[in-house]
């Protein structure tokens, strides 16, 4: 009678919805342990109080989540060693800067018998070239990673509005079931496909081209504009990722994780938002200033995956290929100006 024990590691807008969703099937399904762990990024709230104190005593993330309750069996735990020690199921989901220091942390810490999930969108570079945050997570901890990425702006499925979702895995079609039952309710769907790069590139590679999305709107230059952006932004996401890997199925970009998460991000996305702000400024206020004044805490991806996607792309010669990543990252850094992104963006990449 084994029972599966799940962690959330993270705790962000994201973080509680997931935490939310999986508290109700690990309530509902016997094969998993009700208690749900969540690790709290510790912090002190303008009352004084501790930010993990507060969730476990009202069941409400109130700083990122407030309004929602997340369930009963969820449990706040700030120290992320005792966090992760029972458990084995991870399910990382905090903003993808912080994920290499929590792997070090967490080196020698977890059981061995232990299943890993990301829910981060974002990746790192480094001196032999990128490494999505899966595979950070299975080199750094030794463990099997999926991944589960789609159209998901956390804030509609804290209400319970339909959506969808896909979950990547390598190999083993029966842990991603179990992924798929864990995170499954009827308003939101999971499907599972065999292509973790093709999966996580989609969710991390959309945040550039919301940005992009972002200055058009900011520059109101209407919906058709907007959709060339984005047209032109999934054909760059799908060469990129084929250029790094070549198992990447074409399939995947039609799933959840692909177009549909491309298009809500780009209409209803903090990247988007901001984005829109910063081209509002003409470029005058940089994005770290607007992300702190608008997003109380919450942090944005698509500004150091820009960063990320234009490091790889210099390194590999591959700069004018990309055109529409290239010129995002060099509006974000004050290179050019916020109308660049389609003065330069309409170059066609050569890649299909
Ligand atoms: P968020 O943007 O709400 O991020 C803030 C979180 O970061 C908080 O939990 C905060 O405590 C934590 N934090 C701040 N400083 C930290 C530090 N030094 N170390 C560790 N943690 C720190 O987070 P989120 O929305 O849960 O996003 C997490 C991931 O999920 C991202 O990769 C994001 O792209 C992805 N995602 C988000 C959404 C969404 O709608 N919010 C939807 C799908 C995927
Ligand atoms: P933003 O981080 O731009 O809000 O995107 C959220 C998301 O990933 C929706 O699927």
């Amino acid at each position: 009678n084994y029972e599966s024990k799940v962690t959330v590691v993270g705790s962000g807008n994201w973080g509680s919805v997931a935490s939310k969703l999986i508290a109700s099937n690990t309530l509902r399904l016997s094969s998993f342990h009700d208690e749900v762990r969540m690790w709290v990024y510790e912090e002190i709230l303008p009352s004084g109080e501790k930010l993990t104190d507060v969730i476990n005593s009202t069941n409400e993330n109130v700083k990122y989540l407030p309004g929602i309750k997340l369930g009963k069996n969820v449990v706040a735990d700030p120290d992320l060693e005792n966090a992760v020690k029972d458990a084995n199921m991870l399910v990382f989901v905090t903003p993808h800067q912080f994920m290499e220091g929590i792997c070090r942390k967490l080196v020698g810490k977890i059981n061995g018998d232990v299943q890993a999930i990301s829910l981060i969108k974002g990746m790192e570079v480094k001196m032999e070239g990128p490494c999505m945050i899966s595979s950070l997570i299975s080199e750094q901890l030794g463990i099997n990673c999926c991944v589960l990425m789609g159209a998901n702006i956390a804030n509609e499925i804290a209400v319970e509005k339909f959506s969808e979702a896909t979950v990547g895995y390598r190999e083993n079609r029966e842990i991603a079931e179990k992924w798929v039952q864990l995170f499954s309710t009827p308003y939101f769907l999971v499907t599972a496909v065999q292509d973790v790069e093709g999966v996580e590139l989609c969710g991390t590679l959309k945040n550039v081209v919301a940005l992009a999305a972002g200055f058009v709107d900011g520059l109101e230059m209407g919906n058709n504009t907007k959709a060339a952006i984005m047209r032109i932004g999934l054909r760059e996401m799908k060469a990129f990722s084929k250029l790094l890997f070549s198992s990447v199925k074409d399939t995947t970009f039609f799933e959840s994780c692909g177009v549909a998460d491309l298009i809500t991000t780009c209409l209803g996305g903090r990247n988007r938002k901001v984005a829109e702000a910063f081209a509002k400024n003409g470029g005058k206020r940089s994005f770290d200033e607007l992300e702190a004044e608008m997003l109380q805490g919450q942090k944005l991806q698509g500004v150091s995956t820009a960063r990320e996607v234009y490091e790889v792309l210099g390194h590999r010669g591959w700069l004018e290929l990309f055109p529409l990543f290239a010129t995002v990252h060099e509006i974000c850094i004050g290179r050019l100006p916020p109308s660049a992104i389609v003065e330069h963006s309409e170059r066609k990449p050569r890649f299909e």
